[in-house]
């Protein structure tokens, strides 16, 4: 039975200080992968120990690679090389974690082994054909149920061809699954997006020595021998700043600096968007590196409703929940378009945000694609909301709760820890009551 509590969030006056949030989650999945894969020893360093990532170091570690944790945000991985993985004899449980499943169903599909996939009960209703369709193109032997639709899938790895692949949906879970699968494959694979999606995988290769090569919305790779292992630093999840950047927009009197945070311009979209909205928000101090990063300073802003559409919310997929948040205190309506696939990650986030915003005073259309949200220019009324166990539309209620008149209490608050283990603790810690 699944633990969970409850938490209150009260309002606050601002936020201020510094902070440092953990490490990003889709770059420590990769650079556990990689390294998993790669000859030598990897040492990644800033990884984020949330409980996504254990779910994809406990699949490689069950598959043979060495992986030490010497403390909860260092890992090294003595790795198996690309033909070292070994037959794991039991399901490899991916918990709630899409990336998880889609990549290691890339990776899974070139190994010489069978394996099995599975997931919690959120993950098990989330699409896998668009990874299933293409792989078996490839040549995977991948069945599932409802045809391949959903977890668990069983893979029965083996010889793949490179193929060129136009995605339905703009996504870098598909497009990494690929590359992962065309390390292996004969000749090159090649993935054309409508929108280029984050490129964290293509970077993470390049730096692997993997023989890939990006342009535009596309990106190839050719059959490689093998990975050097490599050091990955990663930097600072934009996806789990951004609940702090908002809850410092909303609230009346906030300066917070936050440190070190990615801001890859395939995953720095939220902070357009909020520009766009009239928000406060400085760079400084930007490194390019591997993956760019740089330190933010954010500080309360008057918020002008706008419209958003698919394109930019790509860079900010993961965003969309505290967007909304950011929305509702707005002056003036935001409506967001071209967020159909926002029903398709932990929870159905577009039903989901307006039913719990909707309960905390906040007046809400949603649509097929997206929703409507009027902004109330000042603090919401408050009351009691539940996350359906999506780790971000926890983390994005319980910022709206800080400019709450009453105080925001969210249901399954414990859900957090997917992705920003002790994300309450700093909440408190920059809190100005
Ligand atoms: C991720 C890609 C995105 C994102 C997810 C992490 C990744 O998913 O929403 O949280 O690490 O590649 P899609 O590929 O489904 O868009």
């Amino acid at each position: 039975m699944a633990k969970t509590f409850s938490k209150i969030i009260l309002p606050a006056k601002g936020l201020e200080g510094e902070i440092k949030v953990p490490g990003d989650k889709s770059i420590s999945h990769r650079a556990v992968i990689l390294g998993s894969i790669a000859d030598g020893k990897t040492e990644v360093t800033n990884f984020l120990p949330g409980e996504d990532n254990l779910r994809t170091v406990g699949a490689l570690s069950k598959m043979g690679a060495a992986i030490e944790r010497p403390s909860p945000s260092t890992v090294i991985i003595n790795g198996a090389g690309m033909r070292g993985l070994k037959e794991p004899d039991d399901f490899i449980d991916c918990g709630n974690s899409g990336t998880t499943a889609r990549l290691l169903t890339g990776l899974l599909s070139a190994q010489s082994f069978f394996s099995a996939l599975t997931g919690d009960s959120s993950m098990r209703k989330r699409p896998m054909k668009r990874v299933v369709v293409p792989l078996t193109r490839m040549g995977a032997k991948i069945t599932g149920r409802v045809s391949g639709e959903y977890l668990p899938l069983a893979i029965t790895g083996g010889k793949l061809k490179g193929i060129i692949y136009s995605t339905p949906v703009p996504s870098a879970q598909l497009k990494s699954s690929l590359l992962l699968a065309g390390l292996y494959a004969e000749g090159e694979t090649t993935i054309k997006e409508p929108q280029k999606s984050r490129d964290h995988t293509e970077r993470m290769l390049k730096k692997f020595g993997a023989k890939v090569t990006s342009d535009g919305n596309k990106a190839s790779i050719k059959k490689t021998r093998a990975l050097k292992a490599c050091n990955i630093d990663v930097p600072g999840d934009i996806s789990s700043a951004a609940f702090f950047i908002v809850g410092a927009l909303i609230t009346a009197d906030s300066e917070l600096l936050i440190k070190d945070v990615g801001v890859n311009p395939t995953r720095c979209g939220i902070l357009d968007i909020l520009k766009k909205m009239r928000a406060d928000i400085e760079i400084l101090n930007f490194k390019e590196g591997d993956e760019p990063k740089a330190d933010l300073v954010v500080r309360s802003s008057r918020l002008k409703g706008v419209d958003i559409g698919g394109k930019e919310l790509l860079p900010a997929i993961d965003e969309f929940p505290v967007l909304c948040v950011a929305a509702a205190f707005a002056e003036g309506v935001t409506n967001i378009s071209g967020a159909g696939e926002l029903r398709v990650k932990e929870s159905d986030r577009i039903s989901v945000m307006a039913e719990e915003l909707t309960k905390i005073g906040v007046s809400v259309r949603e649509k097929k694609d997206g929703i409507v949200i009027e902004g109330r220019g000042k603090k919401i009324k408050g009351g009691k909301v539940t996350s359906h166990g999506d780790h971000r539309v926890a983390m994005a209620l319980a910022a709206a709760g800080l400019a709450s008149d009453g105080g925001v209490e969210i249901e399954g608050a414990d859900c957090v820890d997917v992705s920003f283990p002790g994300f309450f603790k700093e909440l408190e810690r920059v809190k100005k009551d």
